[in-house]
């Protein structure tokens, strides 16, 4: 099977370095939208795919789980990293996120009523008094300084949401941080676990993670609470109770899948306002757009840059034939730039109507924790927005080395902030 057209071999959409230079392949995501919607990639060393860049068809391909599975996999993998995982203790962890009906809605149905927009009432004054202590620590007693907005703030601001509702203990949140960020800094040197051999150095990892919540899952089934660790350590599904693997991969899943994604959001939609401070002030002067405000950034950033599906049936996806057993690669940051769904998509502009992003998926997979990411997002940007006096790039903003969770991992700043004395 291949396609002649020379655009790309999918090499750029999917290798590490390549979004280390930049991140997203926006330009080649337009020529893609433009030339070969459903493209056929080769890329040397990994699982060949179909890279679909149209919202119509990701839309399509994501609201038919039957068609398209989840079950084999979501990410594109090179052999070794396939070796590695499969040898590792990840390899028995089955999470939501690559279950298939009709498994999954038995499973998601485990935490779902803890993410319902109404359930988030609840967590709201978890998530204000997050943003409040990040952006206290932030002004300090002078309210002026510079950071790294990725780690102090982005990183901070949803570690501590997240942490408190996993139960993790406040001493606990640099380990848990660390973990993560080696899990999901697979392919980048400088968050990678340090180590020669990848595949000791991922096993090491999967046991630190789950001794870590094999302690709270063990307290939370002795002793119940009114919190999502509660709810995780004694899920039902089918009326029988989840086993411990399944539960450590549920808070690994509910973790990993939060935290990242947030920060980038966060961390992303910074460099997105230094690059177009009208909008910040827009923002200022205008409070009542937060809610647009961060859905644009969510569109803009996209920090979930793919998954992927496998087709269990020959089928057609944007009028090309796609055989069973091929992988399908659904890359939401060219869906969010597309054309003939949103005016000028690559304008940054805080109040857009954005109904339509793709952001946090659709269908069978929508992100469980949406609400969760808008709210955490709000709650910062509502608290730094209005207390921000200024704010410079002190250095090159540095992306992470992921074609996956994109986004930047470093974002040095001066700022001035009003300090809470001075309100
Ligand atoms: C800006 C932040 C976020 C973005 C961009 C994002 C994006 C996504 C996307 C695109 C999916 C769909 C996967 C698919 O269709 O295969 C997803 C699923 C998921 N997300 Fe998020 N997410 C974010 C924040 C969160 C948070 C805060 C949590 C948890 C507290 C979370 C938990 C999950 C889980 C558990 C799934 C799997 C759902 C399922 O398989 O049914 N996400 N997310």
């Amino acid at each position: 099977m291949s396609n002649p057209t020379p655009i790309t071999n999918g090499l750029e959409l999917i290798s590490p370095e390549a979004y280390a230079n930049g991140g997203p392949p926006h330009e080649i995501f337009r020529r893609l939208r433009a030339e070969s919607p459903v493209h056929w990639c080769e890329p040397p060393g990994y699982e060949p795919f179909w890279a679909i860049t149209k919202h119509a068809d990701i839309f399509d391909i994501s609201t038919s789980p039957d068609r398209f599975a989840s079950g084999p996999g979501i990410n594109v993998l090179t052999a070794e990293q396939i070796s590695s995982l499969e040898a590792s203790a990840f390899a028995s962890m089955r999470t939501i996120i690559t279950m298939d009906p009709p498994d999954h809605w038995s499973y998601r149905k485990v935490a779902n009523r803890v993410f319902t927009p109404r359930a988030m009432n609840e967590v709201d004054d978890v998530v204000n008094e997050a943003a409040r202590d990040t952006i206290d620590r932030l002004a300090g007693t002078t309210g002026e300084g510079e950071c790294d907005f990725a780690s102090d703030v982005a990183a901070a601001h949803p570690l501590r949401i997240l942490s408190t509702m996993l139960g993790v203990p406040r001493e606990q949140e640099p380990d848990i941080l660390r973990l993560t960020n080696e899990l999901f800094g697979l392919d980048d040197p400088e968050l990678q676990r340090e180590g020669e051999d990848r595949q000791v150095a991922i096993m090491e990892l999967a046991m630190e993670l789950y001794t870590m919540f094999d302690m709270i899952i063990q307290d939370r089934r002795e002793c119940p609470r009114d919190d999502l660790a509660s709810v995780l350590a004694n899920g039902q599904v089918d009326g029988c109770p989840m086993e411990m693997m399944e539960t450590v991969g549920y808070y690994l899943i509910v973790f990993s899948a939060g935290h990242d994604t947030t920060k980038n959001a966060l961390v992303g939609g910074m460099n997105a306002f230094l690059e177009h401070p009208e909008e910040l002030a827009k923002l200022k002067n205008n409070p009542g757009l937060i809610d647009q405000a961060v859905d644009e950034l969510t569109r803009w950033t996209s920090p979930v840059n793919y998954m992927k599906r496998t087709a269990t049936e020959d089928t057609v996806v944007g009028g090309q034939k796609i055989a069973a057993g091929d992988s399908l690669v659904l890359f939401y940051a060219s869906a969010n730039r597309d054309e003939d769904v949103f005016d000028n998509p690559y304008e940054f502009s805080i109040d857009r109507k954005n109904e339509k992003h793709l952001a946090f998926g659709v269908g069978e997979h929508f992100c469980l924790g949406a609400n969760l990411a808008k709210r955490s997002q709000r709650a910062l940007w509502s608290e730094l927005a209005p207390r921000l006096e200024s704010i410079e790039l002190t250095g090159e903003p540095e992306w992470i080395h992921s074609p996956f969770v994109v986004g930047l991992k470093h974002l040095p700043v001066r700022y001035r902030l009003r300090t809470r004395s001075t309100d």
